[in-house]
């Protein structure tokens, strides 16, 4: 498939950073407000924080909190004037617990009121009509720089059907982001007792990400500690790949690592394993990006049109999954069409990428990256469209041209690094 048939590429200053653990009480006038912020609530940034909603604008919450702590941020809706607003904001203050932050949604465009709050400890002003994103960026807001710039964004890869190549699909992508574009990635191999990326990678990490998630006090420097380095931007954090043990983490296992990493990555690859569980489904559902990756045939086009149907309903305010084909043109074998697959699941796939057993065998067996191939270059070109488009980044660098001892250079210094 050509590269003018990729989908648009997201807007990168449309990213909003998901909201941390707090608790949110809203205290609505209009009930479009109100049907906004419940909106939002489900929205997959807001998947920690815990939002409780009330009508009766800001003298239901004056009269709420008088006997009662204070949640991390209340929201004020008003409908009536400036002196109304500030005397209910005054009889707050005087119950609000230190740390309480106050969105007021109001129905003026007026910024000498907007500073008036700001001044007075208000942390936003929204105006109405609010909708559901609106709010969930004014809330991400509070937390963070603002900008969201600083954080991390985080891409899905995960397979439809075992076996169809996502794991290498998403080993490629960080490598091309983290070379191409010269920006700090991590790959993270969630697949506990199979994953290859160490392999593919050929590294021997003595640390997991079983060891991240089971630390005590796992902060930033002992994430980094953990890593290994594949290359100058690359870091990896491998699945321990050993069946001493068996693991089955719970729903929120892996949400304080993401957390961390994406306060310090600014690009985070998971590569999922085909499975359909509690915390597979929190972390496609919570990442930012979700690439599916299918081969032509009947189990995968089912198990796609599934998987992205529950996936996009899960995050109506998000891009859509993007669908990769993988494996076409299989000699001897009967494949469904691109045309009947995007008919079928009514999306494009983002690209098709052929059967090429020789290039992809050589990869995997010399634990290299399709660019470190020789005659891998159509691929790789298809794969760095693809990694331009999760990205959202318009231009590249220039890739390093690779000599013909690159492989075993590359092979080398990576054994150093490790
Ligand atoms: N387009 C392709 N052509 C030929 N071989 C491929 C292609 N894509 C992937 N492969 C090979 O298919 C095998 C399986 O790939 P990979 O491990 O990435 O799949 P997976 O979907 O992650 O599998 P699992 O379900 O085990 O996690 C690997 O040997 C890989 O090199
Ligand atoms: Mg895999």
């Amino acid at each position: 498939m050509s590269d003018s048939r990729m989908q648009e590429p997201r807007d990168a200053e449309a990213y909003i950073a998901p909201v941390p653990r707090v608790t949110i009480q809203a205290f609505c006038e209009r009930q479009d407000t109100a049907s906004a912020i419940a909106a939002a609530a489900s929205d997959r940034r807001m998947l920690k924080a815990h939002v409780k909603l009330h009508m009766g604008g800001a003298p239901a919450a004056v009269e709420a909190f008088r006997d009662a702590p204070t949640p991390n941020v209340i929201v004020l809706e008003t409908n009536g004037g400036r002196e109304a607003l500030i005397r209910h904001l005054d009889e707050l203050a005087e119950f609000c617990d230190a740390g309480t932050k106050v969105i007021v949604v109001g129905t003026h465009n007026d910024i000498l009121l907007y500073r008036e709050l700001i001044s007075r400890g208000v942390s936003d002003y929204v105006v109405a009509p609010v909708t559901p994103m609106m709010f969930v960026q004014s809330v991400s807001s509070l937390y963070g720089d603002g900008s969201g710039k600083s954080l991390g964004r985080v891409i899905a890869v995960t397979g439809v059907k075992g076996g169809v190549g996502s794991s290498t699909i998403a080993h490629n992508l960080a490598f091309l982001v983290a070379r191409n574009f010269d920006t700090p990635t991590v790959l993270v191999d969630l697949d506990m007792a199979f994953g290859t990326a160490a392999l593919n990678f050929n590294q021997d990490p003595t640390n997991s990400v079983a060891d991240a998630v089971s630390a005590n006090g796992l902060d930033a420097s002992l994430v980094d500690r953990l890593l290994a380095r594949c290359t100058d931007r690359l870091s990896l954090l491998a699945a321990p790949a050993m069946l001493d043990r068996v693991y089955d983490p719970s729903e929120e296992t892996f949400d304080g690592l993401i957390d961390i990493l994406r306060a310090s990555t600014p690009m985070v690859f998971l590569d999922m394993p085909t499975s359909w569980t509690a915390w597979s489904r929190r972390m496609l559902i919570a990442a930012d990006e979700i690439v599916l990756v299918a081969t032509p045939d009947l189990a995968c086009l089912r198990n796609t049109k599934n998987m992205y149907d529950v996936l996009r309903a899960a995050r109506p305010n998000d891009a859509a999954p993007r669908v990769i084909l993988n494996m076409t043109g299989v000699p001897k074998r009967t494949e469904i069409s691109t045309a009947d697959f995007t008919k079928a699941i009514e999306t494009m796939p983002m690209c098709s990428i052929p059967f090429d057993p020789k290039v992809f065998g050589t990869a995997a067996n010399n634990g290299q990256m399709l660019a470190e191939i020789s005659d891998a270059g159509k691929i790789t070109d298809v794969l760095f469209e693809v990694a331009r488009t999760l990205t959202g980044r318009a231009e590249s660098k220039p890739a390093k041209k690779l000599s013909i001892l690159a492989p075993f250079t590359t092979l080398l210094s990576r054994k150093k690094a490790s």
